[in-house]
């Protein structure tokens, strides 16, 4: 790295958001894409009053993931609390680091596999509900949505959702939309003000909350035994302490697992199946894979790691439309870069979408390419070039979980099931706090 005096990174000197060249409040996407190419690895802009350090040089994204104490959650993280509270994504510090040690091993490859009947139980009677619907549009993503909060509530709590669907993820909706309202406003007036849209989302926490605070106290009381990640998260003892987590501390986990654990997940498997129904040769691929890796035998968490094609396409799914399209830091301390001067209290952000799509690190980054994830490949591709499950030790906990649930639910789908897209369909991209298609993936299904 560079050891001459530290400048400030290269970037426009006007303000972003007075700028009538850089679109960024209708199209963020576009903006980034641009300005990668435009500087090179690294640049600086005013965004409303705080300036923003966009990044996509993968050396850099390291330090930046390698450096957890520099590179902290911060600003944006702190409006997220008022759903996640204390839960792993928000949570800092000493206290994230203790949270982290006794999540980690609920999520090893052994516990997971517990998991995998459940999911396959859920994404069959998915499957089952699409016979009949031949002959109309079905729109995966929202399908994607329901069997993923599905899955993640049976493996979180063993609490199905189906009845009480609509009920809960309204109330997400409710907040997570209220959130993002808030994350973009520069203005973010406090929580305690009585305006309509924080009483309805207070309201909307309070029934999550109350959900979630009666299955615990109902654990408590019972003597039957689940097999989920509730009643580890339970179990977990602190090893020099033996303390338990507190009631609030474990509501705190299960809605961050909870949110977490499923719009990512939806929205990626509906990027897939967009991808697959484009095209129907490498959907053809998977369905040979599926019949010689999965015939007739029983699903297993190894079996699945056999499905080297299907796991490929998932993860080229990924790099075109990353669901977390932006992870963001703020510097809590000035540090220096490749002689880039970063300042305490700049936000940084490292968007996948952006870097996973630069022709420096990719051969024709647009082309839809399995392959390029095939070991002999991939080996000459910069770690941090692909990153969207993030990084460093705040890397995702949940991500051994998501490759398995998608795994199987895309082996299952393209078992049974032929996809084309309905009509003149064309892909929309909505950035919100993840990545979604804006008016779904409707498909038209064909039964095998
Ligand atoms: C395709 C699916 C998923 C994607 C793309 C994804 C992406 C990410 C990313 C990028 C981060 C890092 C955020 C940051 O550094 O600021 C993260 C963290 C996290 N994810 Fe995921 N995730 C997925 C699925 C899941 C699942 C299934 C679970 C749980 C079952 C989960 C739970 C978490 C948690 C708890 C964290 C915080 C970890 C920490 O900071 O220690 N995620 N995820």
């Amino acid at each position: 790295m560079n050891t001459a005096s530290p400048k400030l990174p290269p970037g426009p000197k006007h303000n972003l958001l007075l700028s009538r060249e850089e679109n960024i409040r209708n199209d963020i996407l576009g903006y980034f894409h641009k300005s990668v190419r435009k500087y090179n690895g690294i640049s600086r802009a005013r965004l409303g009053p705080f300036y923003y350090v966009s990044v996509s040089n993968p050396a850099y994204i390291e330090h930046i993931f390698l450096n957890r104490d520099i590179y902290v959650k911060g600003r944006d993280n702190r409006n997220l609390k008022f759903l996640l509270g204390n839960g792993l994504l928000t949570n800092e510090g000493e206290f994230w680091l203790k949270q982290r040690r006794l999540m980690q091993p609920l999520f090893h490859k052994q516990r997971l596999q517990g998991f995998v009947t459940k999911i396959e139980a859920c994404t069959n009677a998915m499957l089952n509900s699409w016979r009949g619907k031949e002959n109309t549009a079905t729109d995966l993503h929202s399908e994607m949505t329901k069997v993923t909060l599905e899955i993640v509530s049976q493996t979180l709590m063993s609490t199905k959702v189906q009845g009480n669907f609509k009920l809960l993820s309204d109330a997400l909706h409710i907040v997570m939309e209220g959130m993002l309202k808030r994350t973009r406003s520069f203005l973010r007036l406090p929580y305690w003000l009585p305006l309509p849209h924080y009483l309805r989302m207070k309201r909307a926490r309070k029934m999550l909350d109350s959900t979630i605070y009666n299955i615990i106290e109902g654990r408590r009381k019972s003597s039957e035994k689940f097999n989920d990640l509730l009643t580890m998260l339970m179990e977990v003892e602190d090893a020099d302490t033996a303390e338990r987590m507190t009631d609030t501390q474990l509501r705190d986990e299960v809605i961050t697992i909870y949110l977490a654990g499923h719009e990512t997940t939806a929205n990626a498997l509906a990027f897939t199946f967009y991808l697959l129904a484009k095209h129907p040769e490498i959907k053809q691929r998977i369905d040979a894979e599926v019949q010689t890796v999965l015939n007739q035998k029983e699903f297993t968490y190894d079996l699945l790691q056999r499905l080297e094609f299907t796991t490929n396409v998932i993860k080229e799914s990924m790099r075109l439309f990353p669901p977390a399209w932006g992870v963001l830091r703020e510097a809590a301390a000035d540090d220096v870069i490749d002689g880039y001067l970063i300042k305490k209290g700049d936000s940084i952000v490292l968007s996948p979408y952006a870097v996973q799509r630069m022709e420096k690190y990719w051969d024709e980054p647009l082309k839809f390419d399995p392959d390029r994830f095939l070991p002999e490949r991939i080996k000459h591709v910069h770690k941090y070039a692909y990153f969207p499950f993030g990084g460093g030790q705040r890397l995702c906990i949940g991500n051994n979980f998501a490759m398995m649930e998608m795994q199987i639910i895309v082996a299952l789908a393209c078992k049974h099931f032929n996809f084309t897209l309905a009509g003149n369909f064309a892909l929309e991209l909505e950035p919100l706090i993840t990545l979604r298609p804006k008016h779904g993936v409707p498909v038209m299904l064909h039964t095998k």
